[in-house]
């Protein structure tokens, strides 16, 4: 998926890139082979293991890369401090990285063998206030439910919510294994395509996190930085992040797609971009066979139109 993501990003020799998720810096670093010799990337992670991570891997690019630990919610006020105006492109590569899955005293991971020492931490940003824990101790039953529900597509979202309330009273959930636990004691189902325990875990990450207001807010904030011609691309790993990308790109385009190269006056007065897919691209059979984690993957991506006076 990293080849469909860069070809639709298109970084040009010389251009200036926001990854707003820079992670490891894999992506960056295709980026910046790309938009050399002088292009610029501006990397954004909310993990400082992240942002180490990608410091390690692209210092060898010099002053071509700038990286701050912030939200790309706040994409405009590190580029303020950059003095940039406006990007040609803006990556968001969204959900957990490999690193962050395979660190298990972070929480984000639930494999039985290691369920026990697994603290339910799941804060990407370790300066966030609750965990999942403290969430899971302290949330009201219809906020569970809420999560439960709205950002997993839970089956019996109200039960369990009911379930945890009762089982705090006896014992905090403190660790992966108390978690799975009561989801199997529960005997909620996980739907059609889904281990329960997947939509659980996800849920509870997504509160902790804030993603999806983060979400939401990043791809406003990406498209007022993106120049005329610059290009959005967004890659989502769950229904719920794909519904929020899938709206906002279409507002913003206001429903209206045109082939490349067509007049922008053809879409409207108010039309901020120009959708570049108009289904998200999947992942080939043989990439979903050889990479599980990128068998949800979903990539939109869309055009920013000049402002029509
Ligand atoms: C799938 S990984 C990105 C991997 C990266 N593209 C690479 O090539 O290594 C997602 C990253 O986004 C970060 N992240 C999640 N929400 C964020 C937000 N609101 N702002 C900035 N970074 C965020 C996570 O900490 C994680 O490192």
């Amino acid at each position: 998926m990293l080849e469909e993501a860069l070809s639709l990003l298109d970084p040009q020799p010389g251009s200036t890139i926001i990854d707003g998720t820079v992670g490891g810096g894999g992506h960056a670093q295709a980026i910046l082979e790309r938009n050399g010799p002088d292009g610029r990337l501006v990397g954004l992670d909310v993990d400082a293991e992240a942002l180490e991570a990608a410091k390690n891997r692209l210092g060898h690019y010099g002053d071509r890369v700038r990286l701050f630990r912030a939200s790309f919610r706040e994409m405009e006020t590190a580029l303020q401090e950059l003095g940039i105006d406006a990007v040609d492109g803006a990556l968001l590569d969204l959900g957990v990285s490999s690193h962050q899955l395979n660190s298990p005293e972070r929480g984000f991971r639930f494999g039985a063998e290691t369920a026990e020492l697994t603290p339910l931490d799941m804060r990407m940003d370790d300066r966030l206030p609750r965990s999942a824990a403290d969430l899971l101790a302290q949330a009201s039953a219809p906020d569970l439910e809420r999560w439960f529900r709205e950002y997993a597509d839970l089956p019996g979202a109200r039960r369990f919510a009911r379930r945890v309330v009762e089982a705090r009273r006896r014992a905090p959930l403190r660790t992966s294994a108390d978690l799975l636990t009561l989801i199997r004691d529960s005997r909620i189902g996980g739907g059609r395509r889904h281990n329960p325990a997947t939509l659980v875990f996800q849920a509870l990450r997504i509160a902790v996190n804030d993603e999806l207001e983060a979400l939401a807010e990043g791809i406003e904030a990406a498209i007022r930085v993106l120049a005329p011609g610059g290009r959005l691309v967004v890659i989502a790993y769950h229904s719920a992040e794909d519904r929020i990308v899938k709206n906002a790109l279409r507002d913003a385009a206001r429903g209206r797609t045109g082939p490349v190269g067509a007049p922008e006056a053809l879409f409207g007065r108010d039309a901020r971009l120009r959708l570049l897919t108009r289904r998200p691209l999947r992942p080939s059979e043989d990439e979903q066979r050889d990479n599980p984690r990128a068998r949800s993957a979903r990539i939109r991506a869309a055009e920013r139109l000049a402002e029509v006076a």
